[in-house]
């Protein structure tokens, strides 16, 4: 196939360049029209860009869905899958799709995205969770190891698993070897790859989800790679599993989907094909060389490589100028201009993709350098290291798909004790919750949940006047 090619970009810029007089929705009609403040901030043609559902091509009979058939598998033979979809509702959106179709119980890792929690409320078979383990010096969640995988698969009848990979933080499981433990025991796997997009563009980035074995694999292209927010890619090695995949599509995705997400997507495709390597090669150069500039200021510590596969992720903290992660964040958005991905008590997460440049990074370095100089003058202390403990699993009284959608009340958390949660209550960060729908709050659950209200740790799920939601009529599940 010819990945020089997008068929699908080509044939939505032609639309756009006949000019076509439309008497189709969209309402904007092409054109900026009433809405001139708005095409001033997209740039001149963005409306002309954006039919409902029409193209110019003749090749495809003018056929939207034809050509997005052939722009797919341009996509499935780059990134090595049978079987691609483009995605316009996300990374969210594709894990969905994978594990809609499940009927039997879905292994995830209990620090899984909300995105995978919410794909097992849409699944017939519910979850069953790997406990989250932590290194306890950068206290970051750790992926599961071969062992707890090993464990989990012999004590329960799994259908599928769904695995990150990387997380957030750049951290990796040893994925072949358990993409082969499953798959001996007849476990579908498929691969929460939304922070991993890029893998394929280098060999000094961990190996990919497909490149493992998955069966199907998400990937934001949008996070790493460069398209528009909202659009990733779906891959599968799986033709059975496929047709369901797309069958949860057709009931799940809009009927209007945005063609310029779909263009945006092809042409993203054809430039990695054409380009990845080399700019990958040159984020990676950038992401080095911040790292060694970071490594060299007095008081910045960065996260050690046996924590992290993945380079283009720069974790640092300046835990011993005394400073916490989420104050980093702010400091430098108030004083420097600078966003980053994210932070918690110790770290700072900012990613460096091909979007970067010689000067983004300086700034940032200089940034930190500044900082850390004003913070050695202040004489800080270090920043107290403290325990990070975590409850046991509490015990599930219902799966999580019909606790969701049972009627809730809401109860103080010091009363919740026996009671089934209605939601999930997530501690941020490290974002891992420590209930979800269907389990039953225990006293351990709720002694941490109360400490963590206590220091002003906040707690998702956690409402005003320290309440949580439970289900009504469910005490007869629960221990007295
Ligand atoms: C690990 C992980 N999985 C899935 C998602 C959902 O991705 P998207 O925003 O593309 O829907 C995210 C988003 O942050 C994520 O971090």
């Amino acid at each position: 196939m010819k990945q020089d090619t997008a068929p699908f970009w080509t044939a939505l810029k032609s639309y756009q360049e006949k000019g076509v007089i439309p008497f189709h929705t969209p309402g904007h009609k092409l054109q900026s029209g009433p809405f001139s403040t708005i095409e001033s901030a997209l740039g001149p043609g963005f409306f002309a860009l954006d039919p409902s559902d029409e193209i110019e091509d003749l090749a495809f009979n003018h056929d939207f869905e034809l050509a997005l058939k052939r722009a797919e598998a341009l996509a499935a033979e780059l990134f090595g899958a049978q079987d691609t979809l483009f995605l316009v509702n996300g990374t969210t959106g594709g894990l969905h799709y994978l594990v809609m179709p499940t009927t039997g119980p879905v292994l995830i890792p209990r620090f899984s995205h909300q995105a995978v929690y919410s794909a097992l409320i849409l699944g017939a078979g519910g979850g069953i969770y790997l406990p989250a383990s932590y290194d306890l010096d950068w206290h970051i969640p750790l992926p599961p190891t071969i062992s707890q995988v090993t464990e989990a698969l012999a004590d329960k009848d799994c259908q599928a698993m769904v695995i990150t990979h990387p997380t957030y933080y750049g951290t990796v499981s040893d994925l072949t070897e358990i993409i082969e433990l499953a798959k001996s025991q007849g476990v579908r796997v498929f691969v929460d790859e939304a922070h991993g997009g890029h893998f394929l563009f280098s060999e000094e980035l961990p190996a990919t989800g497909l490149e493992c074995g998955a069966h199907g694999v998400v990937q934001s292209t949008h996070k790493t790679l460069g398209s528009f927010t909202q659009t990733s890619m779906l891959h599968c090695n799986d033709p059975v599993w496929f047709q369901k995949v797309k069958e949860a599509q057709s009931v799940l995705q809009t009927t209007s989907p945005s063609l310029v997400f779909f263009g945006v997507l092809d042409e993203v495709r054809r430039i990695l094909a054409l380009q990845g390597c080399d700019l990958m090669g040159q984020t990676l150069e950038l992401a080095y060389s911040c790292k060694k500039h970071l490594a060299r200021i007095p008081g910045v510590e960065l996260l050690p490589c046996h924590l992290q596969a993945d380079p283009t992720k720069i974790v640092f903290t300046l835990r011993d100028l005394g400073l916490t992660g989420i104050e980093v964040e702010e400091i430098l958005r108030k004083d420097y201009n600078i966003q980053v991905e994210l932070s918690d008590y110790y770290n700072v997460l900012a990613l460096v993709t091909v979007g970067d440049t010689v000067t983004s990074i300086s700034k940032l370095v200089e940034a930190i350098q500044d900082l850390a100089s004003r913070r050695t003058h202040l004489g800080g202390h270090k920043l107290p290291h403290y325990r990070l403990e975590v409850p046991h699993l509490p015990p599930s009284r219902l799966n999580l798909r019909d606790a969701f959608f049972q009627e809730k009340e809401e109860i103080p958390l010091a009363k919740a004790i026996g009671r089934v949660s209605g939601t999930f209550l997530t501690p941020y960060p490290p974002g891992v919750p420590v209930i979800v729908p269907g389990e039953e709050f225990t006293w351990e659950i709720v002694e941490y949940l109360t400490w963590c209200s206590t220091i002003g740790w906040p707690v998702r799920g956690l409402m005003a006047g320290e309440k949580v939601r439970v289900l009504k009529d469910y005490n007869h599940l629960c221990r007295k």
